[in-house]
């Protein structure tokens, strides 16, 4: 990868091989993923759900996103760092998208940021670009505006809404986005898009014929409470991992066999004696 240009890096990837993509919260975390060669880390404003216990993305602000990209950053040495704009930063006046951007680059050292369609996505990510900061776009199901999607369902599943979501990436693209999410949408229609454009499809339950993968390190590591969506692939079950440690944890402390001398600290014998008074 390009280190001195991550964005021209990742562009230059489509075709030649596939990118990879996942969510990270926090610094160990992240640390882990960048050290495992992932291409873009996104603080993701999954965060909500999989991290804060809260119903909808749209419940966390900047606040809560730059707290968490600050954390992210400081474990990510390789990776592009992006930072999901939450949508009460963007989805107001172009303007006030762009201050917000700049807060992800200046205050949490993030290098792009990805912003779902909605209908003045063109106008904001023109602007964003402008002001040298890179956008990815998100389309298919955006979660931040399910509700008017009908709900967090397949999208573009007939030819009116497929000729509207490749609408929607060609003005991503034309507005100088560097990259595009595709979020549950038929493999045959991301294939067709990915054809379209120039930038590399990144798909989130978008298939197989997208140029990369994205997905929630929560969701594959088998963190995740509740529905999983039929697009995630659970490569681990870390829940019960933890599960089990904890209850060892709770076992060896009520059996008075943790801790044992090996996790405990000596003092000598004459030094106790001068504070015996027993
Ligand atoms: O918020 C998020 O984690 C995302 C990815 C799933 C694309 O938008």
């Amino acid at each position: 990868m390009d280190n001195k240009n991550p964005v021209e890096g990742i562009l230059s990837l489509k075709g030649k091989r596939k990118i990879t993509v996942l969510t990270a919260y926090d610094f160990p975390t992240a640390s882990i993923v960048d050290k495992a060669g992932i291409d873009i880390i996104l603080i993701g404003d999954s965060l909500a759900n999989v991290v804060l216990g809260l119903e909808s993305t749209t419940h966390v602000g900047m606040a809560e996103m730059l707290h968490h990209a600050k954390a992210v950053r400081r474990g990510v040495k390789e990776a592009l760092l992006v930072a999901d704009m939450p949508y009460s930063a963007y989805q107001t006046r172009p303007e006030e998208a762009v201050e917000n951007a700049r807060k992800f680059i200046d205050e949490a050292g993030c290098q792009a940021v990805k912003i779902e369609w909605f209908d003045r996505a063109p106008e904001v990510t023109r602007a964003i670009v402008a002001s040298g900061i890179p956008v990815m776009g998100h389309i298919g199901l955006t979660p931040q505006t399910a509700d008017q999607l009908g709900g967090f369902k397949v999208q573009g599943k007939d030819a009116q809404a497929a000729k509207r979501l490749i609408g929607q990436a060609l003005e991503f693209e034309k507005e100088g986005s560097f990259a595009i999410v595709l979020e549950c949408i038929p493999d045959a229609l991301s294939g067709l898009i990915s054809k379209k454009i120039q930038i590399p499809t990144i798909g989130c339950g978008g298939g197989a014929s997208c140029d990369g993968q994205v997905l929630v390190i929560s969701d594959l590591l088998g963190l995740t409470q509740g529905h999983r969506p039929k697009f995630v692939k659970q490569y681990a079950d870390l829940s019960a991992v933890i599960l089990e440690a904890v209850k060892a944890f709770k076992d060896e402390v009520t059996q008075g066999k943790f801790p044992g001398p090996e996790h405990s600290f000596t003092i000598k014998e004459e030094e106790l004696k001068k504070i015996d008074d027993r």
